[in-house]
Formats: structure tokens, sequence, C-alpha cells
């Protein structure tokens, strides 16, 4: 893994060496370290932004090489276009930008002082931290050579504000939640053969170090559970199920749990419904739900959240072999409700079936949100932006929503309804597991809802586009970008913790 950069708070200064950030907005005014800057190197900003056609605008940036007068590498200009308009995701991406510019000798000092004389908030300050320690991930343990030019991110970070210790006191309560994102892109971007259901586990057991409850269920404790359509996806494969259950109990005693629910697929070949071969290898992605709420849970256990939350995940593989299940088979589910297998390759919602039914007997929870990379279809509609989101509350829905916003981990409510459910009923069981072609995503949340019991608050978030295949953002250069871990990290604090009076 590429070295995590170590971060400082440090009073308002210019630095004398590395690479320093500057923030300027639209007036394309300097605050008074930047202004001393810009005197050093003759006054050359006005120029500068002049020859390159830099307005000031939010994010936008340029650079000015070796500048006289001192030791700097680079001095980077950073628009804030208009600040007060800047929510805490733009702060976050802030940092991204900056983490990018960073050269030479791997020093970085962001001087967050705004040119209009208001304060930068120590909030605002650790976001910007953690948008610069986000970008600087790199997933680089299987290389055993590393290119001498390939720019490796800054070693050092440094962030310049008019109250170091407040910032600092914000950054003790995000740290925890960059190590919850690292934990599910590490997880995310492992290969399959090294992580399997078990050894997904294994790294699950180590959130009992920061104080989480972990449960283990084996093939054994599985199958007495009767979640037969979990076992019936897993049973193609030489390596066995595992589900496993995550409690952070941070809250009132009595208080019911919110409750967070991760599709784990460690592969899926698609079974005898098998994928075609191109592109099949991105299918080791398809446990980033799992990783989601791994990594969410590593997030509130760290920071202590006042919160009680569980976290459960199905973990299997889905593999073609010659007990592996068919199409046409009939499962019975934990629920007691029966499956026609239509379609092996439709088997998230099948893992998600038990998991729920086993998360709603054992811990009661106040309201359920799911992760699943459920359908291709979803990025066929929405992309690699948004989420899909389904759900049976509104309220819930707004929740999320508003944490999409708040953290640039969107997401975007598709419809449910009885004309679609229909879709997914059987001639011979209780249900099928796909709905034809039409609407997939619809019909896979659908299905999903069947296992919802007594109208319990619950979103279902497909994020087949989001949390794996990424593409590169400006907080985020690798595969898996940790989609979630933010998103269920910021609910907790909206809507589910109780005031730290
Ligand atoms: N894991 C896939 C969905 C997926 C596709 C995730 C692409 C990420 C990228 C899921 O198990 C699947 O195969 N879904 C099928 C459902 C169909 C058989 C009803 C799909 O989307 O085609
Ligand atoms: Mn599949
Ligand atoms: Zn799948």
């Amino acid at each position: 893994m590429a070295e995590r950069p170590a971060i400082a708070f440090v009073k308002l200064e210019a630095p004398k060496a590395g690479t320093v950030v500057l923030l300027t907005d639209k007036s394309l005014k300097l605050g008074p370290v930047a202004a001393g800057l810009d005197e050093q190197s003759g006054g050359a900003f006005g120029r500068i932004a002049r020859a390159a056609k830099f307005e000031g605008g939010a994010m936008k940036s340029v650079q000015q090489l070796a500048p006289g007068g001192g030791e700097l590498d680079r001095v980077v200009h950073v628009g804030l276009g208009e600040p007060e308009k800047l929510r805490q995701a733009d702060w976050l991406k802030l940092g991204g930008v900056a983490a990018a510019a960073a050269g030479g000798n791997g020093e970085l000092t962001l001087v967050l002082e705004r040119a209009d004389g208001e304060a930068v908030t120590p909030d605002q300050a650790a976001s910007v931290a953690l948008g610069a320690a986000m970008r600087s991930y790199a997933f680089d343990k299987y290389k055993t050579k590393k290119k001498p030019d390939e720019p490796q991110g800054p070693r050092r970070i440094a962030v310049a504000v008019s109250d170091p210790r407040a910032a600092a006191r914000a950054w003790g309560e995000l740290e925890p939640v960059l190590e919850g994102i690292t934990f599910a892109r590490d997880l995310v971007n492992e290969p399959p053969n090294v992580l399997g259901p078990v050894e997904f586990a294994e790294r699950l057991e180590g959130l009992r170090e920061f104080g989480v409850e972990v449960e283990v269920l084996d093939e054994k404790a599985i199958r007495k559970q009767k979640m037969g359509a979990l076992a019936g996806v897993a049973q193609g494969s030489v390596r066995p199920p595992r589900v496993v259950v995550m409690r952070w109990n941070g809250g009132k005693g009595k208080e019911k749990p919110v409750a967070f629910v991760g599709k784990g697929v460690v592969f899926d070949t698609g079974g005898i419904s098998i994928k075609p071969a191109a592109g099949m290898e991105d299918m080791k992605g398809d446990m980033a739900g799992a990783a989601a709420v791994a990594g969410a849970m590593r997030a509130v256990a760290g920071r202590k959240a006042k919160a009680n939350v569980v976290g459960i995940v199905g973990l299997v593989e889905n593999m073609p072999d010659g007990n592996a299940q068919r199409p046409g088979d009939i499962v019975t589910s934990m629920s007691g409700q029966t499956i026609e297998v239509i379609n092996t390759d439709a088997e998230g919602r099948l893992v998600l079936a038990d998991v729920l039914t086993y998360l709603q007997r054992e811990a009661q929870p106040q309201a359920i949100v799911d992760l699943a990379t459920l359908t291709g279809a979803i990025i066929v509609a929405l992309g690699h932006h948004y989420a899909g989101m389904f759900a049976n509350n509104d309220e819930l829905a707004a929740a999320l929503d508003k944490a999409g916003r708040d953290t640039g981990e969107g997401v975007w409510r598709m419809p449910l309804g009885a004309e679609y459910d229909k879709l997914i009923d059987s001639k011979v069981a209780d249900m099928k597991n796909t709905g034809g072609r039409w609407a997939s995503s619809v019909t896979a949340a659908q299905f999903i809802a069947r296992f919802i019991e007594n109208e319990t608050p619950w979103a279902h978030l497909d994020v087949a586009g989001t949390a794996m295949g990424s593409p590169a953002t400006d907080v985020n250069q690798s595969w898996g970008s940790g989609y979630g871990v933010r998103l269920l990290d910021e609910l907790v604090r909206s809507t589910y913790e109780r005031r730290k009076d």
C-alpha cells in the first residue's frame, strides 16, 4: 500500500520548502500569507492568472513551478469560486485537488486562508485533510517494481489554519472515517484468489480491536438457520460461505439499532448462468456492498459514535461446478418463502434475503439500509455518479439523500410499486429471482422488499456503478472507491446519533 501521508495542523504561515497550496476566489484576491509569498516571487500571481485564464473558479487551479525567492518546489493557487456556496463535499474535493498537485520532496502545505478574511472552519479544514488523504491512496501492494518517475504523492501534509487545535479536534472525528474508507477500498481492490468468504470474515474479526462485537456464522450455523437461499448460491464453490454480524453499541442500552446490510459475493461468475469472459475479472468487486458496511462499522466504532449500529454481510462465492444450483431449482429461504431460481446470476438478492431475515430476528432494527452491487442495469440508468436508491420510507430516503449531498456520495431515488412486484411472481414457488428484461434494477429491489418485515423503514442502494470499477475522481484514483462509508457514517451522525451535550 502506498505510505499514508502524515497529517498535521499548523499555524497560518508560509512554508519554506515543498509544495504550497494557496486559496483565492472569484475576486482573485490573496490573503496575507499568500500575498507575502507572492511578493517574494515578484508579484507573479496576477500575470500567471491572466496567462492561464484562471478566474478563481471553484476547484480550478493554476501552478507556478520553482517560484523565485526561496526553496519552494511550486505554488498552487486553487480557486474557491464563491466560498459561502461550498459544501463539505467541496472542501473534501479541494483536499484531493491539492494532494494531486504535490510533487518534489513530497512535503505539501495547504494554507487554508480565505481571501475575503473569513476563517476556514475546523470542520472544513478536516474535510480538506480527509480529501487529501483519500486522494493519496493507491492499491499497489502487488507491484514489485516501482517506476522511479511515477508520482509518489505527498509524504507529509501540513494544513495551516487559524485555529490548528480546533481543526485537529475535528480531524479526530474524521480520521476514523478515513480508516473505514481505506479498509473498504482494500477489500474491494483485493484479488479474488486472496479474498474468499473465509478470509473476508477473518478481516472483519479484526474490527474487534475497535470495540466492535463480531459474530461469524460458518456453514454449519448457516445450515442450522435454514438459510437455503444463501446456501444455494454458495454450493457451487469449494469455498464455504460466511455470514458476519458486527455490532457497535455506542447508544443507549435499549435503543434499537440502525442496520447496514451488505452483499458480499467475493466473486460472481454468474454460476451455471455463466457470464461472458470479457470483463469478468471485475466481478471480484461484487462484495463492495459488504466492504462499505465493514468500512462504516470501522468508522463509527473508531470515532465512538453515540448510536447502536449493526452491520451484517453475506459472504459467498458464485461458481459453477457439479454441485452448483441450476436454473429451475426451488430453494426455501430462512423466512420460509420459496424461490424459483430462474437465473443463477441473480444471486445477490438470494444472499441478501437470508441475511435480512437473520438480521430482523436477531437485532430488531429500527431502520435498514442495504448496499449491493446488484444489477448492471443500474449502471445503464445512472452511470457511475449516483447509486440507485429504493425505499419504503420517505423520511429515511430524505435522510440518505441529504447525506449523499453532504458527502458527495450521491443517491438517486428510483420507484417501487405493486406493478413491478407482480413481475417476480412465480407459477411454482412464492417468487422467482428475476423479473425479466425491463426495469430489472426495480424488480431486484422488489425481491428484497419481500424480506422486509413489519414495514421496517428500509432503503436499498444499488451500488454496482459507484462502489467498484470507479472512474478516477479528485478524491479517488483506485478501482474501489470506498463508496458508502462516508454516506453511512454521515447518516448515523445526522439521524441516529444522540446529541453530544
Ligand atoms: N453482480 C452482478 C451485477 C453487476 C453487474 C455488478 C456489473 C457490477 C457490474 C449481479 O449479480 C448480476 O449478475 N445481475 C444480473 C441480474 C440479472 C441476471 C437479472 C445483471 O445485472 O445482469
Ligand atoms: Mn450475478
Ligand atoms: Zn453479483
